[in-house]
């Protein structure tokens, strides 16, 4: 579905990406892992048009998105769940998502079995709390419930490919699991998704495959359970306790 091959991303003269390469699997969950500061967030931004490589090429469905810009990425039905949510603080639950659904592009006729269509009813129906909280001010939420409108906020625009760069930053440990539901879920209706966390130990009880990045490159790709007992990647790349 998703092919990185050699990015190159700056900020500035500033050489964050340095030839990454890694791919995502239809249907699958795959894991972007790594510690602070390594480029995550950075992949993320170049993989939906916000901050273009400046070499290298994403193919998506073998079509080349490089170089687009965000809005038609966004057409193609690519999402993102940004670190630290960027949800509107001023505007209410609702008018967030209407925004979102103002912005959504039509879906094409042979793409519409792809995956699930979601319009506000449902996504009020996985999301009941948001429903409770739909008249309430962006800022008036929780952390778990300002996490959960940024998701619900991407999926009405009706993604086959989703990237959620830490969405468990910041919550409680039942929020927590209540992420891992959601991401269950996206997988089980057929959805990709490109889950980046710090939080390793979370994110392998999900993934099919787990990448970890270290100072612009993907220093280490494997299976989950490959990964999990890899003692040096777990403590050097991962900054897991040895046990
Ligand atoms: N807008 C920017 N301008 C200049 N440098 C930046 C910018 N954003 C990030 N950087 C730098 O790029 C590097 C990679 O940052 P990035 O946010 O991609 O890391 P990350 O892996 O997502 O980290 P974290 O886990 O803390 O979110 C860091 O050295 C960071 O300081
Ligand atoms: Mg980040």
């Amino acid at each position: 579905m998703l092919q990185i091959r050699d990015l190159h991303t700056f900020y500035g003269e500033s050489h964050v990406l340095q030839g990454v390469s890694m791919g995502v699997e239809k249907g699958s969950v795959t894991a972007l892992l790594g510690r602070n500061g390594v480029g995550k967030t950075t992949l993320c931004r170049s993989l939906v048009g916000l901050t273009p490589a400046r070499a290298g090429q994403i193919l998506f469905d073998g079509a080349d998105i490089t170089r687009l810009p965000p809005h038609r990425i966004h057409a193609l039905r690519i999402g993102l769940v940004p670190q630290g949510r960027r949800i509107f603080p001023s505007l209410t639950v609702r008018e967030n998502l209407a925004i979102a659904l103002r912005l959504r592009e039509p879906l094409r006729r042979d793409r519409q079995a792809e995956s699930t269509q979601w319009d506000l009813q449902r996504v009020l129906s996985v999301f009941p709390r948001l429903g409770e909280r739909s008249g309430n001010r962006g800022d008036e939420l929780s952390g778990g419930e300002q996490q959960m409108l940024a998701v619900a906020r991407a999926l009405v625009g009706n993604p086959v490919f989703l990237v959620l760069d830490e969405p468990t930053e910041g919550l409680a440990p039942a929020l927590v699991a209540e992420v891992g539901q959601i991401v269950r879920r996206l997988k089980a209706e057929g959805t990709s998704v490109l889950l980046v966390e710090q939080n390793a130990a979370f994110a392998i009880t999900l993934a099919d495959h787990a990448h970890v990045m270290s100072k612009g490159r993907i220093v280490h790709s494997s299976d989950p359970a490959t990964l999990w007992a890899d003692d040096d990647v777990k403590t050097q790349l991962l900054g897991v306790p040895r046990t």
